[in-house]
């Protein structure tokens, strides 16, 4: 599918190499954006460029680094002229280290808030000169309903993420004067390689029995609300959270074992 929403964009998607990255980074392209593909996996990233076409360009990026997200921007404004969207996708933990607050990993904590909150921060910030340039921008950040409601293990992950769901708030608050939006995206289970290699079968098939609609969502599902965000057609909208879960959080906690019971 093809069309124009996104004509004239600079936008710059890490971790874009694999799962929802890179369909966000294909759905933009498609809609006539210039995307660069920045992935910790180079040859990866060359290669989803390469399959994306329509001037899509690869790099190598460790937003761990902030000379590396430096190089990033910098690659961004001087091969596109310019900068527009950015979107802070990389994140994720370790599950095998971050669990329950007792048994957490504290090196773990330290790396799953630089990996989700600061590298956002950093990127962000060496973004918003390029898009005060251009006249305003969009930051989007990808977050996750673990940064909006409790769970049993992975505490690191959800309080980085929630750490990003208000970092987006700041960001609105103090630059939207200046032009720019920021706004979160924050997917239920979707169907990626993290997912696969993360969660058994029988865990996904269960995610999908407590959610409202019995789905499991793709990358495309959370791709498409990345246009709209990056593109003029949500110009109104900033500092917010869309969340694209399957309405697993729109429900009562008891509504999953209600359903089941109905079910019997
Ligand atoms: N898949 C899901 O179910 C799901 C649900 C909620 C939120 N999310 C969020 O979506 C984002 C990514 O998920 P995905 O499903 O697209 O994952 P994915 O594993 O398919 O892709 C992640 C990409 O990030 C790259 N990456 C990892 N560390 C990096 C680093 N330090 N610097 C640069 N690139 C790096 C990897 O090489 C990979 O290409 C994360 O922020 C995650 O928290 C995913």
């Amino acid at each position: 599918m093809t069309g124009n929403r996104l004509e004239n964009k600079r936008v710059v998607v890490t971790g874009a190499a694999s799962g929802i990255g890179r369909a966000a980074a294909e759905l933009m392209a498609g809609e006539g954006a210039r995307v660069l593909i920045a992935d910790l996996n180079a040859d990866a990233a060359a290669q989803a460029a390469a399959e994306i076409g329509a001037g899509a360009i690869g790099i190598a990026v460790d937003v761990l680094d902030e000379a590396s997200l430096a190089a990033m921007i910098s690659r961004a404004v001087a091969d596109f002229g310019g900068l527009d969207v950015l979107c802070n996708h990389v994140g994720g933990s370790n599950p095998r280290k971050d669990l329950d607050l007792l048994h957490l990993d504290l090196a773990e904590w330290d790396r799953t808030m630089a990996l989700n909150a600061r590298s956002t921060v950093v990127a962000s910030r060496l973004a918003l000169p390029h898009m005060f340039d251009a006249g305003g921008g969009s930051i989007i950040n990808t977050v996750s309903v673990a940064g909006l409601v409790g769970d049993t293990l992975q505490c690191a992950y959800g309080a980085a993420k929630a750490a990003v769901i208000r970092l987006t708030q700041y960001i609105a608050t103090q630059y939207g004067r200046k032009g720019v939006r920021c706004n979160a995206v924050a997917p239920g289970a979707v169907m990626t390689p993290a997912l696969r290699d993360n969660l058994a079968a029988e865990v996904i098939a269960d995610i999908r029995s407590d959610n409202a609609l019995d789905l499991i969502g793709t990358p495309e599902d959370i791709g498409w609300a990345m246009v709209y965000l990056a593109s003029d057609e949500s110009r109104y909208m900033t500092g917010q959270t869309l969340v694209l879960d399957g309405g697993l959080t729109a429900q009562s906690p008891i509504a999953a074992s209600r359903r089941k019971l109905l079910d019997d």
